[in-house]
């Protein structure tokens, strides 16, 4: 089982380039199936889950090859529409293929996505709109066999905005005939990057980024180009990291815009930051303010998958914070390791209460889920003495090596087998 040792106390300094963002790229890449042709990505993060989802389209024929961090999808012959059902438990965004595979192929046979360690996440939501589509589905003995009977646009209106339901609606509606419009769908940046690369490959989809997305619906995609848009989860973990270690970092490629909801955060917590183009200075002095309110919210609300880190800046900031986690629940798995690093946290059903401490100590904790284990490399930054993190895989699925990005900043992290 892979750690992660991190020796506490180095500030941070120099520049950093952010990849490319694994919540785009994962959906892009379930998209790659439609077209029947080459597409050519560039920017693609070496994560795990993008290595399994290269694993499940190899294993329904396309062809893909990933070099440094461009990427070649051929998807012009596919020899089974039934996705493996060992690398669906691995990855819960193999859901994507859905919209995809029944645009293509008419059907796909899929397992349940195996249980996840952020809370219980169903997925009535994509099955009510694949189904409001013209799909047929049955669920039975943990599979999902799906197939399409008659591909209508129509008018869906999520219950909630999931991310995930409104990239699997709007990724079949590109096929149906007809107009389809998705109401309250959700705004989230990554979802306007799907939509800029689906319409290269010649769809008609309007609205991404707003509440309300329309598809008109084509017969034919062509091949394509694409550069994957800069993670701005990855940047907001790294502002943190160089609030919490002190220092001056610039970080580049990021798209200021995304992460608004925590650049505000941050300065309220008392570092400055300028913003240049696309790239982002921080200064820290490594005293911090506690915040009040810290409400997760689909965005461009403060993002759930930057509450964990944001709490292990805050178990160090003068005063008390409160955050309350809307988004997911059981998303607190990280406080008890934070706990054991000396933090002074008190969980009530959905809000965390956190009194801030003069200082963290190393100690042994083990990553959760993969935000949280973020975080917990990031309060080892601060901590006094080392501090091991275990089951680095929860990371690896989202952080392009971690550990090579903190040191190219100066900190001391390593990676143990
Ligand atoms: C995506 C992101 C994830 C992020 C989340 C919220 C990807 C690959 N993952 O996940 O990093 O944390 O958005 O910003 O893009 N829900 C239902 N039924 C459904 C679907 C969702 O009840 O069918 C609920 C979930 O349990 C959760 C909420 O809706 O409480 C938000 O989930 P959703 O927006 O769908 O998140 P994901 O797409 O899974």
């Amino acid at each position: 089982m892979s750690r992660l040792l991190v020796n506490g106390g180095n500030e941070l300094n120099g520049e950093l380039r952010i990849s490319g963002a694994k919540n785009a790229v994962l959906p892009i890449l379930a998209a790659t199936l439609m077209n029947a042709g080459e597409n050519i990505l560039f920017d693609c993060p070496r994560l795990s889950d993008v290595d399994a989802m290269i694993e499940i389209l190899r294993a329904i024929g396309c062809k893909v090859e990933f070099n440094n961090s461009m990427m070649r999808v051929d998807s012009s012959v596919l020899s089974s529409h039934e996705i493996p059902e060992d690398l669906v438990r691995e990855m819960r965004s193999s859901i994507f293929l859905m919209g995809p595979m029944l645009a293509r192929c008419g059907k796909i046979k899929i397992s349940y996505p195996g249980g996840c360690e952020i809370g219980p996440r169903p997925i009535d939501l994509h099955l009510k709109a694949l189904r409001q589509l013209g799909v047929e589905i049955k669920e039975a003995h943990g599979f999902l066999e799906c197939e399409v009977i008659d591909l209508k646009g129509t008018e869906i209106n999520l219950d909630y905005p999931s991310v995930g339901a409104t990239e699997n609606a709007m990724l079949i509606a590109v096929m149906a005939k007809g107009t389809t419009r998705i109401r309250n769908s959700a705004k989230e940046p990554e979802i306007v990057d799907l939509q800029n690369y689906l319409n290269k490959m010649g769809a008609k989809i309007k609205g991404a980024g707003t509440s309300q997305i329309i598809i008109e619906g084509v017969q034919k995609l062509s091949g394509v180009e694409h550069r994957v848009m800069p993670d701005r989860i990855v940047a907001g973990t790294m502002l943190v990291a160089g609030a919490i270690a002190g220092g001056e970092i610039i970080l580049k490629n990021v798209m200021v815009e995304h992460i608004k909801p925590v650049i505000s955060k941050i300065r309220e917590a008392g570092c400055m930051l300028i913003e240049e183009g696309n790239s982002l200075k921080l200064k820290s002095t490594r005293k911090f303010n506690a915040i009040e309110v810290t409400k997760t919210l689909p965005y461009p609300g403060f993002p759930t998958d930057m509450q964990a880190q944001f709490m292990s800046l805050m178990t160090i900031a003068q005063g008390t914070s409160i955050i309350t986690e809307t988004v997911f629940e059981n998303r607190y798995k990280h406080v008890d390791e934070l706990i054991r690093m000396g933090a002074k946290i008190k969980v009530d059903g959905r809000v965390a209460v956190v009194q801030g401490v003069k200082r963290l100590t190393g100690a042994n904790v083990t990553a959760k889920d993969l935000r949280g284990g973020a975080a917990l490399v990031l309060a080892g930054l601060t901590a006094e003495g080392v501090t091991i993190v275990n089951n680095l895989k929860h990371i690896d699925r989202g952080y392009d090596m971690i550990d090579k990005m903190l040191r190219k900043l100066g900190a001391e992290v390593y990676r143990m087998n």
